[in-house]
């Protein structure tokens, strides 16, 4: 009843993060292509650096954009906060349900290191928080007006994160947890300085004064820290359906390119918004991500060895996966199997041999966090009866 539960709560905030994920980024999105696509105002207006017209909806728009702020504040003023402040509850709690809640199996792999629950989520929360006071940090230092090496360091932290983390997690939990730090930094842009900055400008207009352009500035620069993370930080969110990303050797080493590939499609569309259409941008994304491809293809099996029969691996499958992958999951934690992948029948295991060679043979993600102790050996008869033709008979 608890694990029904767990994927009832899993089902709906998974939902409600999704819903406000795509309100958070379709606005930031707009906004962004907004300020890119300002043009000089047609008629002078006091303070208004640009404007642009649009049509949606069966209405037509003209937006205007003050330099600093206009003379006077208007009786209603819309403020975009409460989609990027639930998106990152939504985020944690999903967090929370799925990796923490099932932590023996999602963050941990006693093969990589072996550690309690309690360590894995207090390593997990501790290391949201540093990525944040290191970002922080950064854009605080010397290098917070060099847009450029502001980048370049970033990065290279991140990517010394992600290596660092697959000698602690199992592969399954390196990413997500990447991602909840990267989610994390986001949404504190949003909170802790664009936001703060908006409201220290309207405090300073209700005074009378000319707000502080450094305020628009820093939020500016944190909002562009948003917009190129974006990409690579969904791309996240959905790898845990490919294994053959977050299961690869060199998970990290894929991530980093997938980063670069995400980041520069994205400056193809801001340079693009501007009139600018650099399709070198795009093409070297799209080259990295067919790198990528190449790089953590399976490597085929050799067919030789001996003859495997499919008792000998049916007796693996029921021995170390079906306490999951059982219409009816013995394993606490599952109400049903998981991906609604039942291995107990030889008919549904010929269907699932392509599935099977990739998580247990290729990306070696199944068992998760090897919970039920496959063997090496085990893995690799497996591979051989699956190179021989996968025989069910
Ligand atoms: C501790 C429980 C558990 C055990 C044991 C387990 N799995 Fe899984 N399996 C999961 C979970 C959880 C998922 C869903 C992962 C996700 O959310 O993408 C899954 C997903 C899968 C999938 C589907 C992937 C897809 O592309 O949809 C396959 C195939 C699979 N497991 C095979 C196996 C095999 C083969 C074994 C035994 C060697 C095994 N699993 C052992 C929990 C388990």
């Amino acid at each position: 009843m608890e694990a029904y539960l767990l994927d009832w709560a899993s089902l709906l905030v998974r939902w409600l993060h999704l819903i406000t994920a795509i309100a958070w980024i379709g606005t930031s999105f707009y906004f962004v292509w907004l300020d890119n696509h300002l043009e000089p105002p047609n008629l002078p207006l006091k303070g208004v650096s640009g404007e642009i017209w649009s049509v949606h909806g069966g209405g037509f728009y003209n937006k205007h954009k003050y330099l600093v702020a206009p003379d006077q504040l208007p009786e209603k003023l819309h403020w975009f906060k409460w989609e990027a402040y639930w998106t990152w509850i939504s985020g944690f709690s999903l967090l929370v349900i799925t990796y923490y809640a099932r932590a023996e199996s999602m963050l941990i792999d006693r093969s990589v290191a072996d550690i309690t629950p309690a360590a894995a989520i207090g390593i997990s929360i501790g290391m949201i928080l540093l990525a944040q006071i290191v970002y922080e940090g950064l854009c605080r230092s010397s290098l917070c007006n060099k847009d450029g090496l502001l980048g370049l360091a970033g990065f290279i932290l991140l990517v010394a994160a992600t290596a660092a983390l697959g000698h602690v997690f199992g592969a399954r939990g390196v990413y997500i947890q990447v991602g909840a730090m990267l989610g994390t930094i986001m949404v504190a842009n949003v909170a802790m300085v664009i936001i703060p900055g908006q409201r220290k400008m309207v405090a300073s207009m209700l005074r009378g004064e000319t707000p502080d352009p450094i305020h628009g500035i820093r939020g500016k620069q944190r909002s562009m820290h948003n917009n190129y993370m974006t990409l690579p930080v969904v791309f996240i969110m959905i790898s845990g359906h490919y294994p053959m990303t977050y299961g690869h050797e060199n998970a990290w080493l894929v991530l980093a390119l997938v980063f670069i590939a995400g980041a520069l499609i994205r400056h193809f569309f801001n340079l693009r918004h501007k009139g600018r259409t650099v399709i070198a941008y795009p093409l070297a994304g799209v080259v990295i991500l067919a790198g990528v491809a190449i790089l953590i293809a399976p490597r085929p099996q050799a067919v030789g060895g001996e003859k495997v029969t499919f008792s000998q691996v049916n007796a693996v499958l029921q021995a170390r996966c079906t306490s999951c992958h059982a219409s009816v999951p013995t394993q606490p934690g599952f109400a049903q199997p998981p991906g609604g992948i039942v291995l107990q029948s030889p008919e549904r295991i010929a269907q699932l041999v392509e599935k099977i060679h990739q998580q247990v043979v290729v990306s070696r993600v199944m068992p998760p966090g090897n919970l039920t102790g496959i063997t090496d050996d085990e893995r690799a008869l497996i591979g051989r009866w699956i190179a021989q033709g996968a025989p069910t008979q």
